[in-house]
């Protein structure tokens, strides 16, 4: 693993682990963290020993508090542009499924990271929210369209329009949230499902990623073809052999990632 200054990264069996480590700023979203987070993401992507990623902020208070804003007060748009924008469309392309365990705030930014993973694990006292406008400017790193894909027009328009906090449990309700657990249990919770998820066929699981992640970007049309070519495809590899040999003889499978 390469050296981090922003980022802790650790393994535990097959999960990998990625923790934002600027607890006293609230793990402000820098561009050299965002980079580092990407590098790091894309490191575990490529290593087959990993089946999953978890990604959590350090300290008690929160997942990410926003960009950094003292770091882009004084940025043009070109500062924007070539400061490093683009490691977020590298975390958008990892292939092996995130969870985003998020304690405490998940603001702007950190909304926008939570809302790049795949299962999002939240505690009681978690609050997500977009509160962009309240200094000026709109979500930037895909708050409004996420939202709006999940939460739809109206309570994304509050969201956005009024910066306001919104609880874990509201969008646990609303779909946004997989699970609201107890403080302590944060870690714990989200390596269980991560886990269960590390176990699966390798191949299976980053196909099964791409097929949903299509229904957010094509027509129905477009993304069913691409689950139908996904699904035949699975039929050439061994695990796919191992599974359904493994059913039938009512044992577990043993899946080898070919
Ligand atoms: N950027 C830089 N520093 C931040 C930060 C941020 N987004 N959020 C918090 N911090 C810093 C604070 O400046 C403070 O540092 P100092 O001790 O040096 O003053 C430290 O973290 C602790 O924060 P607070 O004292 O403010 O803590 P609090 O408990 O009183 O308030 C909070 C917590 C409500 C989250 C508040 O910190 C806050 O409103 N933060 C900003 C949230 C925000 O606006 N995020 C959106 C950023 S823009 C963005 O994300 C664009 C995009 O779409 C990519």
């Amino acid at each position: 693993m390469a050296e981090y200054t922003s980022i802790l990264v650790e393994r535990n069996q097959r999960v990998g682990i990625v923790t934002l480590n600027r607890p006293k700023e609230l793990n402000a979203l820098n561009f050299q963290l965002v980079s580092e987070l990407a590098d790091a993401l894309e490191e575990f992507d490529r290593d087959e020993a990993i089946g999953c990623i978890i990604l959590t902020g350090a300290g008690e208070k929160a997942f990410a508090a926003g960009a950094d804003i003292k770091e882009m007060a004084d940025k043009s748009p070109v500062d924007m542009m070539l400061g490093g924008f683009d490691s977020w469309a590298r975390i958008r392309k990892i292939h092996k499924p995130l969870i985003a365990a998020v304690n405490g705030y998940a603001l702007g930014g950190g909304c926008e990271l939570a809302m790049h993973c795949d299962l999002i694990i939240a505690t009681e006292n978690a609050r997500f929210g977009q509160p962009e406008i309240l200094i000026g400017v709109i979500p930037g790193a895909g708050g409004t369209q996420r939202l709006a894909r999940t939460l739809g027009k109206y309570r994304t328009m509050e969201i956005v329009l009024t910066g306001s906090p919104i609880s874990a449990k509201e969008l646990e309700s609303l779909g946004l949230v997989n699970h609201v657990v107890p403080q302590g249990e944060l870690l714990n919770e989200a390596l269980k499902l991560a886990h269960k998820i590390a176990s699966q066929a390798p191949i299976a699981t980053r196909l099964a990623k791409e097929s949903v992640l299509a229904a957010f970007e094509t027509s129905l049309e477009e993304g069913l073809a691409i689950e139908l070519k996904n699904f035949f495809l699975l039929f050439s590899t061994e695990d796919m052999r191992e599974g359904m040999r493994a059913f039938i003889e009512k044992r577990q499978a043993n899946f080898q990632g070919k």
